[in-house]
């Protein structure tokens, strides 16, 4: 009986293991594959460059690499307010919102050195 519950014992501690393994493995391969031109840029054209596109807006262009790369603080920053705040994005919910997961893939692409 004691045998029995050794195995038991050391079968659950192993698979507890290779499950944080798997996940610490997946949430590093995830912010290392985050790239402008794979995530953000299609993210961008459907909800920001209605007006921060190239033929709007050259002032507040979110267009390029560069300057989304420069404002990614305020860009994170406004996403995340209330709609109702005056500065919130997009700009009076003209575009829909960006959704939380949307918001953690800008985040990822953040942390994880903002990949061209
Ligand atoms: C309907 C038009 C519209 C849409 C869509 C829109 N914006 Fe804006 N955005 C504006 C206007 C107008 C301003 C200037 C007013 C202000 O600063 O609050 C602005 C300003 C900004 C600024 C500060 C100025 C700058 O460029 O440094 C950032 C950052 C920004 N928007 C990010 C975004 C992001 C990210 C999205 C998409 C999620 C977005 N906007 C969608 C109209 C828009």
């Amino acid at each position: 009986m004691e045998k029995i519950l050794f195995v038991v014992t050391l079968g659950l501690a192993a698979f507890s293991l290779s499950n944080t393994a798997a996940l610490l493995s997946n949430a590093n391969s995830e912010s290392a594959l985050v790239t402008y031109q794979q995530h953000i840029l299609p993210i961008f054209e459907v909800h920001c460059l209605s007006c921060h596109g190239e033929r709007v807006s050259k002032k507040r262009q979110l267009y390029t690499y560069g300057s989304v790369k420069e404002k990614i603080d305020d860009i994170l920053f406004r996403v995340q307010l209330d709609p109702s705040n005056r500065k919130f994005m997009p700009y009076k919910m003209r575009q829909a919102p960006l959704t939380s997961a949307q918001i953690s893939v800008l985040q990822a692409w953040k942390d994880g050195g903002m990949v061209e």
